[in-house]
């Protein structure tokens, strides 16, 4: 075998390698989750509530970005809070708001987003 058609071998297999590899990050794409998990609200005051916001998920690596934001509660002004994007990461597995209350024992519903990649709506409800 000349070097000519070693080289041409090398580059043929060198092709392949890349469509395969090309494939299995597709895979690993399809694979890849946030799992929401069950949120919790603690009494923190006479006015102030925390939401502790918990997720789980699949083919996410520990130092991968979780975005949270906390659209809004219905009805509105029953309570307020910053509205803040939290930046965290996958290994994480927990964030928190604070939440002001303003009027209580109203039954709510709110809306948080898992933002960029990981794109998931979640809507909850709890009585202030
Ligand atoms: C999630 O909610 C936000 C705010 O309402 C909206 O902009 C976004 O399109 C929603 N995403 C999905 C997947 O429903």
């Amino acid at each position: 075998m000349n070097t000519r058609s070693q080289f041409v071998i090398i580059f043929i297999i060198a092709f392949l390698l890349f469509i395969n590899s090309s494939y299995t990050s597709q895979d690993v794409n399809i694979f890849k989750r946030i799992i929401p998990q069950l949120f919790k609200v603690k009494k923190a005051g006479e006015h102030k509530m925390i939401l502790e916001v918990k997720w789980d998920g699949t083919g996410i690596k520990d130092n991968e970005k979780v975005t949270t934001k906390l659209h809004g509660c219905t009805p509105s002004g029953t309570l307020s809070f910053r509205r803040d994007i939290k930046k965290h990461k996958f290994s994480d597995h927990e964030t928190t708001y604070e939440l002001a209350v303003h009027d209580k024992g109203v039954p709510v519903q709110c809306l948080l987003e898992f933002t960029g990649d990981l794109q998931t709506n979640v809507t909850f409800g709890f009585q202030t």
